[in-house]
């Protein structure tokens, strides 16, 4: 069956209008260009909700919801994106029989093909090895480690053997050298080539559609100082900032449950198989990327993140956490005992101890408290007056007088302080706060009054560089930031959107994002009312300003640092740092 590529999307997006679509559902009134409707997405009876047949899309004044036809079924109908897709295809009479709605996109370039092909040759070898006699310790291995044969199958677990098996079956296959090379799998040494991957433990790493695309091997034996885990290099097929262990099997398990645990490694979503979880993908090891969240948010918005225990992964935990709220998921965290990962849970205490451990989430900011409080010696002042302010800071933007008390609650507890004092703090950081948009709240159009001209200079350049893809180019190469946390996404999509695209459609950027805070982000944006048509000594100008914000910005941080520091040393430090950015 082939496969929905991206062409084949535009197409079915293109085959209806939004008109007919949204008045299959709602009744419609024709004012001038455009229509309204009572809008479906809030309580009310007002027509608040406006429908573009210019533009193929639709936006509520009153409660922002906004989107093209895709976003509308999704949300009205409470659907995926792909049924989305599908059911426009009927409503434009596109014939979809053929296409396979399981894997979008992509034809796999002809240079490719014969990396993936020996990648799957290379599991096969593998996994035939492992029950071989050369495999035997291996497999001994895995079962000690209570990896039965059906996990074995089910996760492509194999064995590299000693004697250059894949290097010799690659031969026989008539496979190029360089081919070899270019797969990672072989490595041109001076006296031939050999394989890279010898007397290991593997594990296969596939793709989204489930193709195998590089490996992990792991020493299986104790009397070894090799490194524990070595994984192919990146290649033209194998790319690490792409990569999600277990993302082409998690689709329907993270449907069924409505959230996806996020873990560390990929022994750990293993691990969570054997006891049924299955809705699981794993970093392995690296750090959470753009292209990471885009792929987690095809499949939730909700993610429950688990990393190790030790005190590397906390901190890991709390960083991607900031990263993944920044990108609008709701986040909950999972703390594990100490030093431990679910795995060794498992294994040392056994199923109930971790299924208890991986139900009782936490919300990320009492995370950050408790990780705080845990390497904070509260016997000793000056560390607990740090913990205090770090704690508050954490709630100096909360609004909700209740999570707000139950934080400030929780940070007297920890420190033993009383709670007015924690409370007469939290007020003073309101005072002196530093002038910063709180995390991703999308500015609302009522309060476009109330935006600085900094402010307004990065909307009107985004505003731009929707609509003419120089902006864009010349947004990457003169600053590529913004300091607003949500401008600066939209603009990172709207610059991952040209590499592929040399204008810009803005029904089709929206199911790029499909994110449906940051869709009614970009509609507000659209609705900026500027002149189409200006002059590139505006836009240069726009990016002056942006610049000097920025610059502005850093620098007062860095002075609050300073008046916050004790120690001389790293006062001078933070001078000198100011003193660079105002040369600049
Ligand atoms: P861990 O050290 O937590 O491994 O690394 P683990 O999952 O507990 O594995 P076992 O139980 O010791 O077998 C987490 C992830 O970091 C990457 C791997 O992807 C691993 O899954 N890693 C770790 C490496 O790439 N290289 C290493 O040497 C170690
Ligand atoms: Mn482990």
């Amino acid at each position: 069956m082939a496969r929905l590529s991206d062409a084949k999307i535009s197409e079915i997006l293109q085959s209806v209008d939004i008109v007919d679509v949204i008045s299959l559902y709602l009744p419609l009134q024709k004012k001038g260009k455009d229509y309204k409707a009572v809008c479906p997405f809030h309580n009310d009876t007002n027509p608040s909700l406006s429908i573009s047949p210019a533009r193929q899309i639709y936006k509520c004044f009153v409660c922002g919801a906004g989107g093209n036809a895709f976003t509308f079924l999704q949300e009205y109908l409470n659907i995926s994106y792909l049924e989305a897709v599908k059911k426009v295809a009927e409503i434009g009479g596109i014939d979809v029989s053929e296409l396979n709605f399981n894997t979008p996109t992509k034809k796999v370039d002809e240079k490719l093909v014969p990396l993936y092909t020996m990648h799957d040759e290379a599991n096969k070898i593998y996994r035939h090895l492992l029950h071989t006699k050369t495999g035997l310790a291996a497999h001994e291995y895995l079962q000690s480690r209570h990896i039965n044969d059906s996990l074995i199958e089910e996760f492509d677990i194999g064995y590299a053997g000693r004697d250059n098996q894949l290097y010799m079956a690659f031969q026989n296959l008539a496979y190029k050298e360089v081919d070899m090379v270019r797969s990672g799998l072989i490595i041109d040494g001076e006296h031939g080539a050999f394989d890279r991957y010898r007397d290991r433990v593997m594990f296969a790493l596939h793709d989204a559609d489930g193709k195998v695309i590089g490996f992990s091997g792991r020493v299986y034996r104790s009397n070894t100082d090799e490194s524990k885990y070595m994984n192919s290099p990146e290649s033209e097929i194998f790319i690490k900032s792409r990569t999600l262990y277990h993302y082409h099997k998690a689709k329907e398990p993270v449907k069924k449950a409505g959230f996806v645990y996020l873990l560390e490694g990929f022994m750990d979503v293993i691990a969570l198989s054997r006891i049924g979880i299955d809705n699981t993908l794993a970093i392995m090891g690296t750090a959470l990327t753009n292209e990471h969240m885009n792929m987690i948010r095809k499949l939730s918005n909700n993610v429950y993140l688990c990393l190790d225990g030790d005190r590397a992964g906390q901190s890991a935990a709390i960083k991607s956490a900031k990263l993944l709220l920044e990108h609008q998921f709701n986040v909950k965290m999972i703390k594990l005992m100490d030093g431990m990962d679910p795995d060794e849970i498992l294994e040392q205490f056994g199923e109930e101890t971790l299924r208890i451990a991986l139900t009782s989430t936490m919300d990320p900011i009492e995370f950050e408290i408790q990780h705080l409080y845990e390497n904070t010696n509260m016997a000793n002042h000056e560390e607990t007056r740090e913990f205090i302010q770090r704690s508050c800071q954490l709630i100096a933007n909360m609004t909700n007088p209740i999570d707000r008390q139950y934080y400030i609650e929780m940070i007297a507890t920890r420190s033993n302080s009383d709670q007015n004092v924690i409370k007469e703090f939290w007020q003073s950081l309101q005072t002196n706060k530093v002038v910063r948009q709180p995390v991703i709240s999308p500015v609302v159009r009522n309060d476009y009054k109330r935006l600085d001209k900094y402010q307004k200079a990065e909307r009107h350049l985004l505003f731009y560089m929707l609509h003419d893809k120089k902006v864009c180019d010349l947004y990457e190469q003169k600053i590529g930031f913004m300091f607003d946390d949500m401008n600066r996404i939209i603009a990172s999509y709207i610059v991952d959107y040209y590499r592929t695209k040399e204008k810009m459609t803005i029904a089709s950027f929206i199911s790029y994002i499909q994110n449906t805070k940051m869709v009614e982000y970009v509609l507000e944006i659209m609705d900026e009312n500027l002149p189409e048509e200006v002059e590139m000594k505006v836009i240069e100008d726009y990016i002056e300003t942006i610049k000097i914000n920025t610059q502005a910005k850093e620098i007062e941080q860095l002075k609050l640092q300073m008046a916050n520091e004790l120690d001389a040393l790293k006062k001078a430090e933070l001078a000198v740092k100011i003193l660079e950015i105002q040369k600049n």
